[in-house]
């Protein structure tokens, strides 16, 4: 079957600069999964994905841990743009698995802020995991890795709006292939 691939994008004047080609992100995320395979050897551990911007990072995470892996998905949301930095933020759909005893690793596309991480660290740490870590493909350089207590990070990136890769504008470019710079200015006028 001859299915379409949307992959340049390249008439696109909102798509600057691409920060990360799909062959830099597919190297680091197989580094990652083998960190994994071998820091979770001889255990099952469950990836609980964020949504909606984490999906296509787990599916390459996912397939490249050596180890029989469970998958759940979990979906947060601010109160809105505005009101972010006010720490409001709202679970959309819970997980279906339960957590006790289990060894989790949560599942993130980029930490900013910090807001989602806190809270989501918060909400599955009382529900009694045996471990609890994150996987984040990027984190902004003003994140404070340390004190948020992430573990494995794909990429440090500056302060620029990036979309592709699960990352989006109105739900639009979570296919791209690679994770590019977007420029709103240079965005066509909404309707
Ligand atoms: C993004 C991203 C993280 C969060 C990080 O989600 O997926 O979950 O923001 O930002 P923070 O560190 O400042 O909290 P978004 O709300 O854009 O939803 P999406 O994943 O559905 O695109």
């Amino acid at each position: 079957m001859d299915v379409p691939v949307p992959t340049s994008f390249a008439d696109d004047p909102a798509i600057g600069r691409v920060l990360l080609t799909e062959d830099q992100l597919v190297a680091r995320i197989r580094e990652i999964g083998q960190q994994l395979t071998d820091d979770y050897a001889g255990r099952a551990p469950l990836l609980v994905c964020v949504l909606r911007g984490a999906y296509v990072f787990l599916t390459d995470l996912a397939r490249s841990i050596d180890l029989p892996v469970e998958i759940d998905f979990i979906a947060v949301s601010s109160y809105g743009a505005t009101t972010r930095t006010s720490g409001v933020v709202r679970l959309v759909k819970d997980l279906e698995v339960d957590l006790t005893g289990r060894d989790v690793i949560l599942v993130e596309d980029i930490v900013d802020t910090g807001l989602t991480l806190r809270y989501l660290r918060r909400s599955l740490e009382a529900r009694g995991p045996a471990s609890l870590e994150v996987a984040a493909l990027l984190a902004r350089e003003s994140a404070d890795l340390e004190s948020l207590g992430v573990r494995y990070v794909g990429f440090t990136i500056p302060n620029d709006f990036v979309v592709g890769y699960g990352l989006d504008v109105a739900e639009q470019y979570r296919n791209l292939r690679f994770i590019a710079v977007y420029d709103p200015d240079a965005a066509p006028a909404a309707d």
